[in-house]
């Protein structure tokens, strides 16, 4: 049920005690409620925001619309974590509502200066006739963890030569100066990012637009962030109206970035690469990063996208966090890794190693919250010195007879919660180095206009997967972390199986799995 204008840009207090009983029970009735991913008590996430190591935790917002599962009047929704995997709720950050956000509390970023945590974000404001007025905000973070918002904007306008799309501000410092580059539409409605500068964080000065050799991609870029590592500069950001090309940009918005150098500040020049997606998955979109203490890039995505319907909302709530990964620039390419923090949930383990011919169900391995590693070896020795076959060893034939399974499987991967007809399949060709997911029989589809398929060429050949699966998600991390495909799934419950799978030959597997707990 769509909310009417009026509905969606309400405050939690405009709501009566009853409705949002109501809310909470349909949530509680929702079959895919994750167990460890950050997700809303009611409501609709969208964007991480304000992401940023500070007094010794890990601080995370997430874009909030309490009452509904529409894009309504958003809160930013707070909360810490030494280890980014046990968080800790620490309610309502952002509540919008003033002049300068009346409608709503967009996205924005975090920086530390002087002891406290700044947070400057967008003010969505609404006039009579509808038309949007931006305005760039801040909120600043005291030790105690009181937040307290600026009454006036600390960017007022909106730059000559952008419409009213201007967005999103990512701060970082460089010497003696802030930096931040916001997400603008050019009156002809081509996407871009400026750039402002600040000595205080106060007071900003428009420096102009970042100049990349994109200049035609797309009418919006959203959530920009810039960053450097290893020294060179990398530039994440969301272009929208990017048409499909292949395997590439099938979703309905992209997530990607380019690297090169670092950001002439002067110029605004940014030398750089060609545009690489983040994720190859259905689910992934405005990203966010920051550094750790010890230097260490994080990332961390919505796993949603803006204007598709998803199965939970009629249920009263909407979307989910990533889990958070960590970045590393490998021949001018960034490289995900789960955050090792993450193995604190591992509970009761199962393990597998040996030659794989055919289907073979695990179900050592069924589950619907969990972590597995798969290590695939394809020399041709090892098949021959190792002649087992999973079914060998269910059938308990001797390593002699084993069945004709000499040669390197054309094709092999995994189906994850299989059940009644439902699989999540993941199946990696050999010859062309494809990978591919295929959410066709997960279960509620999902945007089906958009494909049903996923698929990337892998540089090097399929080697490991380490895959996390939720009660409504799969996160697959490819290889040292060249390939991550993030999506949501709609499975039945009871659909906790799980199928490894090689044809026309054989792959020789180690397969480690944990249980998650919540
Ligand atoms: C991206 C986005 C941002 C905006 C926010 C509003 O998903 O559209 O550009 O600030 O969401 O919730």
């Amino acid at each position: 049920m769509k909310m009417s204008r009026e509905q969606k840009y309400r405050l939690i207090e405009e709501a009566g005690e009853e409705e949002i009983a109501l809310l909470k029970q349909q949530v509680k009735q929702s079959p895919w409620r994750q167990q460890y991913h950050i997700q809303p008590h009611t409501g609709l996430l969208n964007d991480p925001n304000g992401f940023a190591y500070y007094q010794g935790e890990y601080h995370l917002f997430y874009q909030w619309f309490p009452l509904g599962t529409d894009h309504g009047m958003k809160y930013w929704y707070h909360l810490k974590s030494a280890d980014m995997s046990n968080w800790q709720d620490c309610g309502v950050g952002i509540a919008p509502g003033d002049r300068q956000d009346s409608h709503g509390a967009y996205s924005g970023s975090g920086i530390e200066h002087e002891g406290h945590l700044y947070l400057m974000y967008t003010g969505n404001t609404r006039d009579e006739a509808w038309i949007r007025h931006p305005y760039q905000c801040m909120a600043v973070m005291d030790r105690q963890g009181q937040i307290t918002k600026w009454e006036q904007p600390v960017i007022g306008e909106v730059p000559t030569g952008y419409t009213d799309h201007f967005r999103d501000p990512k701060v970082w410092k460089d010497g003696e100066l802030f930096y931040c580059v916001i997400g603008a539409q050019r009156e002809d409605e081509t996407g871009s990012i400026t750039v402002y500068r600040s000595a205080d964080l106060r007071q900003w000065d428009f420096a102009g637009e970042l100049n990349t050799s994109l200049p035609r991609f797309g009418y919006m870029w959203e959530c920009p962030d810039y960053f450097e590592m290893d020294g060179q500069g990398v530039l994440l950001f969301c272009p929208q109206g990017l048409q499909p090309e292949g395997d590439k940009y099938r979703n309905i918005y992209q997530s990607g970035y380019v690297t090169g150098s670092k950001m002439n500040l002067d110029t605004l020049e940014l030398q750089h690469g060609e545009f690489h997606e983040l994720d190859y998955g259905f689910d992934f979109y405005a990203p966010q990063t920051t550094a750790g203490p010890d230097g260490k890039r994080i990332i961390i995505g919505w796993m949603g996208l803006p204007d598709i319907a998803y199965p939970t909302d009629h249920q009263g709530w909407a979307h989910c966090l990533t889990l958070p990964r960590e970045l590393h620039l490998h021949n001018g390419k960034l490289l995900q890794k789960p955050v090792p923090g993450l193995a604190s949930r591992r509970g009761s383990k199962a393990s597998f190693s040996g030659s794989l011919t055919g289907r073979q169900q695990m179900p050592d391995f069924a589950g619907e919250a969990y972590e597995l590693i798969c290590t695939y070896m394809m020399q041709e020795e090892q098949t021959a010195e190792d002649g087992h076959t999973v079914q060998d060893r269910n059938t308990e034939l001797t390593g002699e007879t084993s069945i004709g399974a000499a040669g390197q499987a054309s094709s092999f991967g995994i189906e994850l919660r299989t059940g009644g007809t439902e699989k999540t399949m993941l199946t990696y060709d050999a010859a062309s180095k494809r990978l591919t997911l295929d959410r066709s029989a997960s279960g509620q589809p999902v945007a089906e206009e958009y494909g049903t398929t996923r698929s990337c060429v892998l540089e090097q050949p399929l080697s490991r997967l380490h895959i996390f699966v939720d009660v409504s998600s799969v996160e697959i991390f490819v290889n040292d972390g060249e390939a991550v495909f993030t999506s949501r799934i709609f499975p039945n419950p009871d659909s906790q199986g799980i199928v490894f799978f090689a044809e026309d030959g054989t792959v020789h597997l180690q397969a480690e799995k944990w249980d998650y707990h919540r």
